[in-house]
């Protein structure tokens, strides 16, 4: 696989089969996505990674939590800007639009569509989490640096026929998370990644989300 396909064949996938992925298996993908760049090299960045019973163990905690506290414990930063503008907010409508489509749930069924939104903390059914942090010292260009991580473990993940979703909704339990994989109070969560083998049998694993026209995006001066 090339870059270039594992770029197309990255999706966010939201159905996972059950299948484990061996622990070597990450080792070898966050060995090789840790060449990812940084600015001044700091790699600022740790990754959690949760797997089997752990995993069973910490979901289950959260579920309890969910059911008397649906709105978490709230983010240590804002996930998306208080007063998102165009065409930022458009896009984001037409993402969750889209991806509801694909599972038939309306716009009026709110029930179904938090449901649905409740399955980010069972990882979507994935074998796998991994949770990131970063050093409450950095500021943007540290931030950009985790995202280059993200995106690196992503692609190398479908090297290995792996799927993966970033999650930020995770943010809204950082609490939780910290405790449990004991994450040091000079170190934020910013989120988690879903990682495992696609169900290509679920509707919601084909959405193919859209992009702005490069006219939108570049300038070439
Ligand atoms: C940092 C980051 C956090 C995300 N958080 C979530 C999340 O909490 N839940 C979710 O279902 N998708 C999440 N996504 C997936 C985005 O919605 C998705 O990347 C976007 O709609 C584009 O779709 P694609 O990844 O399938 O190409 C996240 C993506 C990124 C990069």
């Amino acid at each position: 696989m090339n870059v270039s396909e594992a770029l197309k064949s990255r999706i966010s996938c939201r159905a996972y089969l059950d299948k484990p992925v061996p622990q070597e298996t990450i080792r070898e993908i966050l060995e090789k996505a840790k060449r990812a760049p940084s600015g001044g090299n700091l790699q600022p960045w740790h990754v959690y990674v949760l797997s089997g019973d752990k995993l069973q163990t910490f979901a289950s905690s959260i579920a309890e939590k969910i059911a008397t506290n649906p709105q978490g414990e709230g983010s240590e930063y804002d996930i998306y800007p208080p007063q998102l503008t165009e065409p930022y907010r458009t896009r984001r409508f037409k993402c969750g639009e889209d991806m509801y489509a694909t599972l038939e749930i309306k716009r009026e069924d709110k029930v179904k569509r938090m449901m649905q939104f409740a399955r980010n903390f069972e990882l979507f059914g994935a074998p796998s989490a991994l949770f990131f942090s970063i050093n409450r010292q950095m500021g943007l260009g540290q931030w950009a640096d985790l995202g280059m991580f993200l995106q690196s473990i992503m692609l190398v993940a479908r090297e290995y026929d792996l799927h993966t979703c970033a999650q930020e909704a995770w943010a809204i339990w950082h609490k939780s998370i910290t405790e449990f994989v004991d994450i040091p109070d000079e170190q934020m969560l910013f989120c988690g990644m879903a990682l495992g083998y696609m169900d290509t049998s679920a509707p919601i694993n084909n959405l193919v989300t859209d992009r702005a026209d490069l006219d939108e995006i570049v300038t070439f001066c």
